[in-house]
This record gives C-alpha cells, sequence and structure tokens, in this order.
C-alpha cells in the first residue's frame, strides 16, 4: 500500500552573506538535500528552501571597506552561494535573501503580534559608542586590558589569557577596532523579547518529541538553569544593515530576529511562484511538516527563542529540528594555515561533488557528532565502494550485453533470489534515510553490492560467454546483475543524483524513484554503458590543501621567529627536575561554555584525576582527545580561573590559535610515569 503524500517543507541554515561556502558548511546543505531528495524519490510532496542571511553591522561594513552598497555586496555574495550549492547538487526548490520584501513582511507581523501579545518590554540600555564612527560597538569591535588578569589586546567579551568573561565596557582602555578611538558610553532604547514568559512552554515543547535527546537535555539545562530564561535583545541602532522597527525610527531588528523568520519569506516566494498556500504549511494547526537542519552552535536561536516567538505570533512550531556536529579534516578543527579550511569552490575545481557526497553520508548519523573528513579514508572509500563495489557491478556485465547481445537484456533472471534479496532490503534502507541514519543505509547497501559481486565472480559470466551452450546463461547472469545495479542505484539516487540521472539514461528507464522498486529489467534494451567514476588519487586531494597565503606567511615568519627565538637561560638540572612531567591519558574533553578558546580536560595520572583547562580548542575537536596520551606538568600552582581551578597544564607546541600540536609519548607509555 503506498503511504499518503505528506506536505513537508525543509530549510537548512541561512550562510551569512559576507564570506563563501566551505566544507564545514556543505556537510549541513549534502546532510539535507539527501534527505530532501529521499522524500521527493518516496512520492512525498516536499519543499527545500534556503536563503543568504544578508543582514548585520559585519555586512555593513565589509560593503563600507568595498566602497560598495551593501545591497550590491549582498548580490554578489549570493550568486557566489548559489553557483556553490548549484555546483554541489544541492536541489533547493528556492533560494532567497533576508533581504526581500516577503521576509520584512513576515518579520513585522511576528514582532507586531508578539507586541501586542505583551511579549516584548523596552528598555534603555548603555552601550560603548564609537565616536569617530558614529556606532555602536558589539563585543568584537572592542579591545582593551582584561579587568581580571590585565592581559593586554583583549576583546569585549572574554579573555584569551586568563578565560574570564565580562561586559565590554569593564575593559581597561577599551579602544574601537574600527577607528582605533577611545569608546565612550552611550545609552539607548532597546526592544527585548520576553523568553522568561515561555518557560513552561519551552520545557514541553523540548521534550515533545522534536529533537535529538542530547539537544533537548542541553536546552534544560538553560531552562532549568539559576535566574532562568534571560530576555533577549532583538534590537541594534542605527547605522544598520536591516529592517527598522515599524514603531521605532532608527531602531533595527537584530539580524538573528529575521533570519529565520527568513524561512518564512522564502517560502512564501516557493508559493507566489507556485501557487500555493502558505497558511496550509504555517498554521497554527498545520498537519503540514516542517523541519530545519542546523549545526550545533545554533541550538539556542532554533529551539528557543524561534518557537517561542512562533507560539506567540499564532503560527505552528517546527515538527522538528535537526542537529549536526562540525566537520574536521584529519582529526583537526579546519584550519586556514594548514589549508584544511575548504572553500567550496575549491574542492568542486578539484573534485567530484558526488564522492564528497558520498563520503559524508558513510559518516553521517541522527546524533550529534562532529564528522571527520580523513583525507586518506575519503579517497579510499570512493576508489573502494563506488568504483570497486557498485559502478563494478555494470562496468563488469555491461559489455557482454552489448557485444554479445545486442544492447538487449535477457528474458529471464538467473538468480531471482539475489533481486529480491536486494529488494527485500527496502523497508530497512528507507527507515534509515528517514531517520537520518545515512551511514547505516551506505553500509546496507555496500553490503548487499558485495553479495552480488561475489556473486558475479563465481558465476563468471566472462567464462560462460565462451562456450555456445552456455552463452543464454552468461545472458542471464549480466541481467541479473544489471538489475541489482539498477536497485542499488536508486537505493544510492537521493546521495548521488548525478549518476543517478546517468544510471537512468544507461539503463533507458523511466526514473531511480520508489515506485519503480518492483520493476525488473527484461528483454529490455539498455544503452552503451559508459564510465560513471573514476578512480582518484590521494595526489588530486592534496592539491586541494592550499594553505592561505596570509596566513600561512604569517605561521612562516611565526615559525621563523620561533626557530631564531632564543634559548632560555641556562637552568640546571635540579631546576629541570622541580618540573615534575608526567604522561596523562584525556579521560574527557569538553568544551568551555562562554569561552571560546578553552577545552575542559579531565586527565588521568594513574590513579589521580585531575582537571585542567586549555586553550586548544581551535586546534581540536573534543571528541578527538579523548583516550589519547598527553604529557602534563604536574606540580604546577593550581590556578583558579573563571570556570572552575586548573590543575596543571599540559604541553603543546606552536605558535597558538588553530596551530597548536599536543604531546604525545610513544605507545607503551603509562599514566602517571614521570618524564625525565
Ligand atoms: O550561523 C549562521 O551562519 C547564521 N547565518 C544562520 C542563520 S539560520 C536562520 F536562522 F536563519
Ligand atoms: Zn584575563
Amino acid at each position: 500500500m503506498p503511504t499518503p503524500q505528506r506536505t513537508i517543507l525543509v530549510t537548512s541554515a541561512l550562510p551569512y552573506a559576507n564570506g563563501s561556502i566551505h566544507l564545514g558548511h556543505m556537510l549541513e546543505y549534502i546532510q539535507t538535500d539527501i534527505w530532501v531528495r529521499f522524500q521527493k524519490q518516496s512520492g512525498h510532496r516536499c519543499i527545500y528552501v534556503c536563503a543568504d542571511d544578508a543582514h548585520g553591522t559585519a555586512i555593513m561594513l565589509r560593503a563600507e571597506s568595498l566602497g560598495i552598497t551593501p545591497e550590491a555586496l549582498i548580490a554578489d555574495v549570493k550568486a557566489e552561494h548559489e553557483s556553490d550549492f548549484r555546483d554541489f547538487l544541492i536541489g533547493f526548490d528556492h533560494y532567497s535573501s533576508t533581504h526581500s520584501d516577503a521576509n520584512r513582511h513576515y518579520s513585522e507581523l511576528i514582532y507586531r503580534r508578539v507586541r501586542d501579545a505583551g511579549g516584548i518590554a523596552v528598555r534603555t540600555i548603555s552601550q560603548l559608542f564609537d565616536p569617530e564612527k558614529q556606532l555602536f560597538l558589539a563585543d568584537r569591535y572592542v579591545k582593551g586590558e582584561c579587568p581580571k588578569c590585565g592581559a593586554a589586546d583583549q576583546y569585549g567579551d572574554n579573555c584569551e589569557a586568563c578565560g574570564a568573561t565580562y561586559e565590554a565596557r569593564e575593559l581597561k582602555n577599551p579602544k574601537s577596532t574600527l577607528s582605533g578611538a577611545e569608546p565612550i558610553l552611550k545609552d539607548s532604547e532597546h526592544l527585548f523579547f520576553e523568553l522568561g514568559q515561555h518557560s513552561e512552554f519551552l520545557k514541553e515543547w523540548t521534550r515533545s518529541g522534536r529533537l535529538q535527546p542530547e539537544v533537548a537535555n542541553k536546552l534544560n539545562e538553560w531552562i532549568e538553569g539559576e535566574g532562568g530564561l534571560k530576555s533577549w535583545d532583538i534590537s541594534r541602532d542605527a547605522p544598520y544593515f536591516g529592517f527598522e522597527v515599524p514603531d521605532h525610527p532608527g531602531t533595527y531588528f537584530y539580524v538573528w530576529l529575521d533570519a529565520p523568520i527568513g524561512y518564512m519569506g522564502a517560502f512564501q516566494e516557493w508559493c507566489d511562484k507556485n501557487g500555493f498556500n502558505f497558511d496550509s504549511v504555517w498554521h497554527a494547526d498545520s498537519e503540514a511538516e516542517v523541519y530545519h537542519f542546523i549545526g550545533k552552535d545554533i541550538v539556542n536561536f532554533h529551539c528557543l527563542f524561534w518557537p517561542a516567538m512562533l507560539n506567540q505570533a499564532g503560527f505552528r512550531t517546527p515538527t522538528g529540528v535537526n542537529v549536526h556536529g562540525f566537520v574536521t579534516v584529519d582529526g583537526r578543527k579546519m584550519s586556514k594555515s594548514r589549508g584544511t579550511f575548504i572553500k567550496a569552490r575549491t574542492y568542486l575545481d578539484a573534485l567530484n561533488p558526488e564522492y564528497l557526497r558520498y563520503y559524508f553520508a558513510t559518516k553521517l548519523s541522527a546524533r550529534v557528532e562532529d564528522i571527520d573528513l580523513s583525507l586518506e579514508d575519503f579517497v579510499q572509500k570512493v576508489n573502494s565502494d563506488l568504483v570497486g563495489k557498485w559502478v563494478n557491478i555494470a562496468s563488469r556485465t555491461a559489455g557482454f550485453i552489448h557485444k554479445r547481445f545486442d544492447g538487449r537484456l535477457a528474458d529471464s533472471l538467473a538468480h531471482p533470489a539475489l533481486i529480491e534479496a536486494i529488494r527485500g532490503r527496502a523497508d530497512s534502507i528507507r527507515h534509515a534515510y528517514e531517520e537520518r541514519e545515512f551511514g547505516k543505509a551506505m553500509r546496507d547497501i555496500m553490503a548487499l553490492a558485495d553479495d552480488t559481486n561475489a556473486w558475479i565472480a563465481e558465476t563468471a559470466p566472462w567464462q560462460l560467454a565462451k562456450a555456445d551452450e552456455t552463452l543464454d546463461e552468461a545472458h542471464r547472469v549480466c541481467t541479473t546483475a544489471l538489475n541489482a545495479f539498477r536497485l542499488l542505484s536508486l537505493y544510492l539516487a537521493p546521495v548521488m543524483p548525478q549518476l543517478a540521472s546517468k544510471v537512468v539514461s544507461f539503463l533507458n528507464v523511466q526514473s531511480l524513484d520508489y515506485d519503480t522498486l518492483d520493476d525488473v529489467l527484461l528483454g529490455h534494451a539498455i544503452a552503451p554503458f559508459e564510465p560513471l567514476v573514476t578512480r582518484i588519487e590521494m595526489s588530486q586531494v592534496q592539491a586541494m590543501i592550499q594553505p592561505d597565503e596570509a596566513q600561512s606567511e604569517a605561521s612562516d615568519t611565526e615559525s621563523a621567529e620561533a626557530a631564531v627565538e632564543p634559548i632560555a637561560p641556562e637552568c640546571s638540572i635540579d631546576d629541570f627536575l622541580a618540573v615534575d612531567l608526567r604522561v596523562a591519558r584525556i579521560t574527557e574533553a569538553t568544551a568551555v561554555e562562554g569561552a571560546d578558546k578553552l577545552l575542559r580536560l579531565t586527565l588521568d595520572l594513574g590513579g589521580e584525576t585531575r582537571q585542567v583547562f586549555s586553550g586548544i580548542k581551535a586546534a581540536y575537536a573534543p571528541e578527538d582527545l579523548k583516550g589519547r596520551l598527553t604529557v602534563m606538568i604536574a606540580n604546577l600552582a593550581p590556578r583558579k580561573m573563571k570556570f572552575g581551578v586548573s590543575e596543571g597544564m599540559v604541553l603543546a607546541a606552536g605558535p597558538g590559535g588553530s596551530d597548536i600540536y599536543l604531546l604525545s609519548p610513544d605507545s607503551g607509555a603509562i599514566p602517571g610515569q614521570r618524564i625525565r
């Protein structure tokens, strides 16, 4: 029985209109696109919309520095983004911008409804103001001395040296990073969304099965945390590139207010083009489904502010918010100086987008885990799975159909049970796609490809084709293999849509949608086989890793400086022995909320456990540190930091930022062993 058609609106996070798309972004668009293509292949009405996130101070300042209008800047960036997405085969039904009439309409509408329901407070606040630029300064535009430890050159929100967090106006000797001027304090009226009014609603909403359990748990820590949910400042003062608040001239909606509303704006434009009723999806009792795919860094915007505002404004809330982790490259955070901050276009210039789509699919699950793009594993998986398993089935059998049978398949199968077995996995593979367990789906599909290849090798059609009396059997074997290939291609189609459409042409079929699942190609003419995928070499992948010139010049200088950095004055053996260095195992590594640079490490010293805060967050994903050995100073005096006491220090080389290299002993070392 066919399942009834669902109506599903799907979004990916809106990329900022001030920079290029990189592979970290692409993970999300690929994940969403696979899910959307799967829904369409299953016959559902699935609409995938997205837009550039075009507002904010950063975009305004960038346009100014380029000597162009913000409108011109966002138009250029949008064109670049759209071409990157198209070439990565991301099949948006509509791609818009948050700087649109439709988005202005819904931003004003939601604001008015929330305001009229008593959800907005107006308060005067005092902020740092650049008297030269005539601009209120966000934290990242102010630097000064840390109010706690006095370290110079610290940003307005936290100190890289001691980890303290503070208000920008607490900085000593603050300077505007825009003009160098000393900021003054200035008052202005701001609008606040009273999130605290929605605690009960959010407690229930976040536990209603719409979120991954780890996300729901994190949100509940915030909802139930000390002081409850804080009001959210939804306005910014002029000059600002955005939408002016209707009843507050000179005040603009904060970019994060109108960004998620941009999902509605984009959908409205799609509705206008397609004669579809917007309200049938967004009214409060709609049975249509709405899913947002996002990264783990923007959960609060999508799972607190957004549902609370929608609810107060009388709209439906999302059916689900699907959160993914970040991309690491070879186990480390993407880094410009290492060249692993790979732009979408850099990848596209070197390699086929479907290789990365497949690789990401093999790694994706429904959990909020970081995804490691291991470059060797990538090459190996493409060559072994796509070339060696899947396409191999067609490339080793299609030739006979043309050479010996005039391009026509046999009238019966040599091994109907094999085809039944492959078809029999459809429900489980579809379930995995639906649940975003793409890695599981890929493993199941490749296991079926293995079975098919093993059977082909066993029956050896190339031998059967040598003798007249077994020629018909060879025909049936190749026909069976190509039917297996059709089913596997159908299963893989959401991941590799361009290859799937080449398979459609090669097999001379209408589509690879699920309504063709039961088809068997018999007595059917196929087109000549053209190679679908070719092996890749590690050198092609290496060519893509181009360290950023400016950044690597900086780090080359740094390493040159490091090389000539004078050796410290002589110390005695006793001085050295006064430092107690130990082998330690990292048993836990977690990000520290409110600290950009720090990880909290739990270290096992062979019986004793220590907590150490280390400024290595830019270089390492916490998951990749868990379990590894390192070296620590075990007798360093404990230091009290904002986030807790740091009981020692781990040793690392490198200039800082993402260029940090933790020391590890050779294998065999045991936690707690002293290092001399
Ligand atoms: O984090 C970001 O890149 C934002 N531009 C995402 C916005 S998603 C949505 F809310 F618009
Ligand atoms: Zn400090």
